[in-house]
């Protein structure tokens, strides 16, 4: 009984923040958990992952061609380019609680603002995780940034690219 009034206190608080209060901490606080093997290493896989380069891209030698051509000064500093190359810079500043502009696109961008998920007790509670802003992705949430606004789009197949990007937890169901 006592635990079904925690839970149902918790529900109620959860409910009653509003998106805008979930900040975005950034990936290194999710390493600290998500980077051991047994569980899929989630950590490790992204940062091989394209994603975790995308930082870097704006500062490439393609970037700079585009750039040149286009009349941007600096790519890696263009609100233009930024809006799908990083995480931190799509997230409000009174938002960014520990996220860098470095890490690219990060976990964050997929799913969603962690401050509120983050605890082991929420997080291991898909429900209560996912009222707390955790997003498990669709395809929706892929095509916000692989969409012809990008001008090195490409083709997307959500299917094959979700493949591509993949990083299970062996030992979840
Ligand atoms: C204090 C530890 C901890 C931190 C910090 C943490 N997680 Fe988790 N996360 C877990 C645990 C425990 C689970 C349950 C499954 C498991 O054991 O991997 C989980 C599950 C998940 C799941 C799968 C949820 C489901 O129901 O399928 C996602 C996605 C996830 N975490 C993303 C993140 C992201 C993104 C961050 C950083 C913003 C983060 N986690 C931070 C411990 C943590
Ligand atoms: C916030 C924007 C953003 C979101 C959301 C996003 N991506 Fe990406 N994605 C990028 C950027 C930027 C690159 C290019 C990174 C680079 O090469 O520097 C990329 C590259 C990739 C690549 C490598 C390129 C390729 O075609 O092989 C794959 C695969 C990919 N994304 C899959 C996904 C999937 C699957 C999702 C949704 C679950 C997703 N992305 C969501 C921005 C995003
Ligand atoms: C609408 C989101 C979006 C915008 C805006 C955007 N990009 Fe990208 N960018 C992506 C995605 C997604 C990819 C990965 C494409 C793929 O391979 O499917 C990518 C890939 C790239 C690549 C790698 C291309 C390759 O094939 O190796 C470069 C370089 C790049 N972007 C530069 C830029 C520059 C410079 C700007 C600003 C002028 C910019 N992008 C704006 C989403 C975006
Ligand atoms: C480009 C988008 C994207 C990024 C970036 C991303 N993920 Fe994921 N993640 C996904 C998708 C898609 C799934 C599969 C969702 C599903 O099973 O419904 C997933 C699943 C997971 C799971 C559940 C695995 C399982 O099998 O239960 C965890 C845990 C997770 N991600 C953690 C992270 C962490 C931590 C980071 C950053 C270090 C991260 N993800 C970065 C798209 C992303």
């Amino acid at each position: 009984m006592k635990n079904l009034i925690l839970i149902c206190i918790t529900l109620l608080l959860v409910n009653t923040l509003s998106a805008q209060t979930f900040k975005y901490i950034g990936a290194d606080k999710c390493k600290m958990c998500h980077n051991k093997p047994a569980t899929g290493d989630q950590y490790g896989k992204w940062l091989k992952d394209p994603h975790a380069q995308a930082m870097k891209t704006l500062s490439n030698q393609a970037s700079l061609d585009y750039a040149k051509k286009n009349g941007i000064a600096d790519p890696a500093k263009e609100a233009k380019c930024l809006k799908c190359h990083s995480t931190f810079d799509k997230a409000a500043a009174n938002l960014r609680a520990g996220i860098t502009a470095q890490e690219g696109v990060s976990c964050e961008s997929c799913h969603g603002p962690g401050s509120n998920y983050k605890s082991p007790s929420v997080m291991k509670n898909r429900e209560l995780a996912m009222k707390s802003g955790l997003i498990l992705p669709e395809k929706s949430v892929c095509l916000g940034c692989h969409n012809k606004e990008n001008p090195f789009f490409k083709e997307f197949n959500f299917e094959t690219a979700v493949a591509k990007i993949a990083h299970p937890n062996p030992a979840a169901k």
